[in-house]
């Protein structure tokens, strides 16, 4: 449904970006990277986040599926599993990890394992993507979507939606320090990023909704018909996103 081979996915994966790249960057340049550290992005899906860095830093970009990652002058592309490979170099100054932990069938050990990737002060960032909020949507139409969505992710695919919300505590036990959560919300109906991302998630994942009993035809015409309609704003998920460092 997520798959690379989905002729929609690079578009959705662009849209993230857009809808990402302003948080992940404004968190990265507020740590001040120097030219002399290396970083890793890990499942760097579309890579424009590896880029930006890159032009920064030295940049590991690991994906399962590197088709969309190009490397560059201090941009090394990996095709590389993030739950059992080794880790891709380091130790690194920065971690960075969107929109891929909770879709981990071990994503707290991954988690674990992340922050043993990191020099001493090194920084983990952290960027999630929550939909349970989609659950309390005031908006029949798209809230009946949003928990055929949920609970595709969830049942079929095994994803754990409040996985980055509840990862400050992990960290703690890992003993990173200076460890912070902020949430930003991703809104739709204002034909924005947020919607773009949502949107093509739907459309890439109706055949499925449908197939296994979740959503009917009318309800998926429904969901299509809400977007566009004046007052149609609504909230469909938090991203939480928590950083920390490995302790000096
Ligand atoms: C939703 S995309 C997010 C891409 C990128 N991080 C971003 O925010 O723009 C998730 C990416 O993680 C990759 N991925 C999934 N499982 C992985 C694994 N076990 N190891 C490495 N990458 C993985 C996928 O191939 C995909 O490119």
């Amino acid at each position: 449904m997520l798959s690379k081979d989905v002729p929609t996915e690079l578009a959705r994966l662009r849209a993230l970006e857009e809808l990402c790249d302003p948080i992940s960057t404004a968190i990265v340049e507020h740590l001040s990277p120097e030219p002399s550290w290396r970083c890793a992005d890990v499942g760097a899906g579309a890579g424009s986040f590896a880029s930006w860095l890159a032009q920064r830093a030295e940049v590991v970009a690991t994906d399962l599926d590197t088709r969309f990652l190009t490397p560059g002058e201090r941009l090394t592309v990996l095709t590389h599993d993030v739950t059992g490979d080794p880790a891709p170099g380091g130790p690194f100054d920065l971690v960075h990890a969107r929109f891929l932990l909770e879709t981990l069938p071990s994503r707290a050990d991954t988690a674990r394992r992340l922050t043993r990737w990191l020099r001493p002060g090194g920084h983990l960032v952290v960027i999630g993507v929550d939909l349970s909020v989609a659950a309390f949507s005031p908006h029949p139409a798209l809230r009946a979507a949003a928990e055929a969505l949920l609970d595709i992710f969830t049942e079929e695919m095994d994803l754990e939606p409040t996985f980055t919300r509840g990862l400050p505590r992990l960290l703690a036990e890992e003993g990173m320090v200076d460890i912070r959560a902020a949430f930003h919300p991703l809104v739709v109906g204002d034909g924005g990023p947020g919607e773009r991302v949502m949107r093509a998630t739907f459309e890439q994942a109706y055949g499925t909704m449908i197939a296994t009993g979740r959503l009917t035809a009318e309800q998926v015409d429904a969901a299509r018909d809400w977007f566009g309609q004046p007052g149609h704003l609504d909230i469909l998920a938090l991203m939480p996103v928590v950083t920390a460092r490995r302790p000096a």
